[in-house]
């Protein structure tokens, strides 16, 4: 099996509907102060936007201009898709139905995100910014999400930074939804129990929850993370 590794991580984002099925958001979720850490090219804020809502995403790509994300996307977009086909097994393919209608799907979310890119980046909405460290004021948000980045990338990514960058959200925002909980390769992070019991130690209120969401296989699991009155 080939290996997907951190430092090739390149842009690839998922749809609005997506993540409302992995952070099992609600209507009322949608109306809070919500921060997309690591949000990459997915459209969730582009169709929140549509909506007549408003999210702040923050992600490193966002030093780059919308030509170059652009760029890029197109240059790698069908060696990430091969890599996908050759790691099938990997995935349930029920509701996508095959590596083309992945390509598909994360194709129209990607130009739902660069077209509203140049707009909301002007309207703050997408801010360049990089965990473990957030330019964002202590309670900024009601609710911080981050969609596969942590624990996703936990064979580069150590403990310690784990426990940082959920430190980092947990001072931005009142709560926190991370998913999946998985690796890139398929097997559950070793780094979400230390997490839950790290949060909790810390006064934390903190749950795994199952969320309408799968494509991963085994892979339908949420973090929340929830400041409790003391803490
Ligand atoms: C696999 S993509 C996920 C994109 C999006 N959240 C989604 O689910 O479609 C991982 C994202 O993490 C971002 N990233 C990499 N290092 C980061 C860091 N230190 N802090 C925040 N985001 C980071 C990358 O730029 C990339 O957009």
């Amino acid at each position: 099996m080939s290996s997907i590794r951190y430092e090739d991580a390149v842009p690839w984002g998922r749809s609005f509907d997506e993540y409302r099925r992995m952070f099992r958001l609600t209507d009322e979720d949608l109306g809070k102060k919500i921060i997309g850490a690591a949000d990459g090219p997915a459209s969730f804020n582009a169709v929140m936007k549509r909506e007549g809502r408003h999210v702040v995403s923050c992600d490193p790509l966002y030093h780059c201009s919308g030509d170059d994300i652009r760029n890029r996307i197109e240059a790698t977009y069908h060696s990430v898709l091969a890599q996908t086909a050759a790691n099938q097994h990997l995935f349930e393919w029920d509701e996508i139905e095959s590596p083309d209608a992945l390509g598909e799907l994360r194709m129209k979310a990607m130009q739902d995100f660069l077209s509203d890119y140049d707009q909301g980046r002007t309207e703050g909405r997408y801010v360049s910014g990089k965990l473990p460290a957030l330019p964002f004021e202590n309670g900024t948000f009601d609710l911080a999400i981050c969609s596969h980045f942590l624990f996703l990338y936990s064979d580069n990514l150590p403990l310690h930074f784990h426990r940082k960058a959920v430190d980092e959200l947990c001072r931005v925002a009142k709560e926190l939804r991370i998913f999946p909980l998985l690796t890139y390769r398929g097997t559950p992070s070793p780094f979400a129990a230390p997490i839950v019991d790290y949060m909790r130690s810390r006064g934390y209120e903190v749950s795994v929850e199952e969320v309408p969401y799968r494509f991963q296989r085994g892979g339908n699991k949420m973090l929340r993370i929830t400041r409790s009155h003391d803490c």
